[in-house]
């Protein structure tokens, strides 16, 4: 597994911005857009298969490269707060599909449970996947939902992770059980407290982005 904190200054700062505690709601959801569509551009780079074609401009005809529109990149956001970092991913994105799966987490014992569930049967050799979850706290819903992707035929370097916040038990989690995966995320934080929390973190993302 390989981790991308990217160092671009717009990354930090809607973490930043995602972090302050009297950042309101309506903010703090289009921050989380800016901030995924920022890492989908990074992580996207020298991965979005590609055609050449000619085309016309008013002075004169030249070859030009386009994105490939017969192989979308599938999107899948980890709801609810996955949502939010994947709202812009159909801009940024000339051609995508997105498959919504429902986690979420007990307070309790931290474990993670699905409660939807939109994937296909089985995914085309080759897809290319961006799976998008602001938080890796714990790593136990990351992990369920690739491992729903392996069930589905999907090799772990078709995958790439994105996500706001990332706690080293979770990157440890997915270096162990899953190489080849990449991951990009805006910042790796160093503590996960007994209720699995990330901190300093931002808090709870769903309940910040949706009230
Ligand atoms: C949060 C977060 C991740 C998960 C991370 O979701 O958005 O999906 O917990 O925790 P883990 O790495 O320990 O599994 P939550 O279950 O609170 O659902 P929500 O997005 O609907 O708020």
């Amino acid at each position: 597994t390989q981790v991308v904190e990217a160092p671009h200054p717009l990354i930090k700062h809607w973490v930043s911005v995602l972090r302050d505690e009297n950042t309101p709601s309506s903010i703090f959801r289009s921050a989380m857009a800016e901030l995924g569509r920022l890492l989908i551009y990074e992580a996207t780079r020298n991965w979005l298969p590609t055609i050449i074609r000619e085309v016309q401009s008013p002075v004169g005809a030249s070859m030009a490269e386009f994105i490939n529109p017969k192989e979308p990149i599938l999107v899948i956001p980890i709801l609810r707060a996955g949502l939010a970092l994947a709202e812009h991913a159909s801009s940024v994105l000339p051609c995508s599909r997105t498959y919504h799966l429902g986690m979420s987490r007990d307070e309790k014992t931290l474990l993670p449970s699905i409660y939807l569930n939109k994937l296909p049967d089985k995914f085309a050799e080759g897809a290319r996947i961006l799976l998008i979850d602001p938080m890796l706290a714990t790593g136990g819903t990351i992990v369920a939902a690739i491992d729903l992707l392996k069930d589905r035929g999907v090799d772990t370097t078709q995958i790439k992770v994105i996500s706001a916040i990332s706690s080293p038990p979770a990157l440890q989690k997915l270096k162990t059980n899953f190489p080849g995966l990449q991951v990009y995320t805006g910042a790796v934080d160093p503590i996960l407290n007994e209720k699995g929390y990330i901190v300093p973190g931002l808090g709870d993302a769903g309940d910040r982005s949706f009230g």
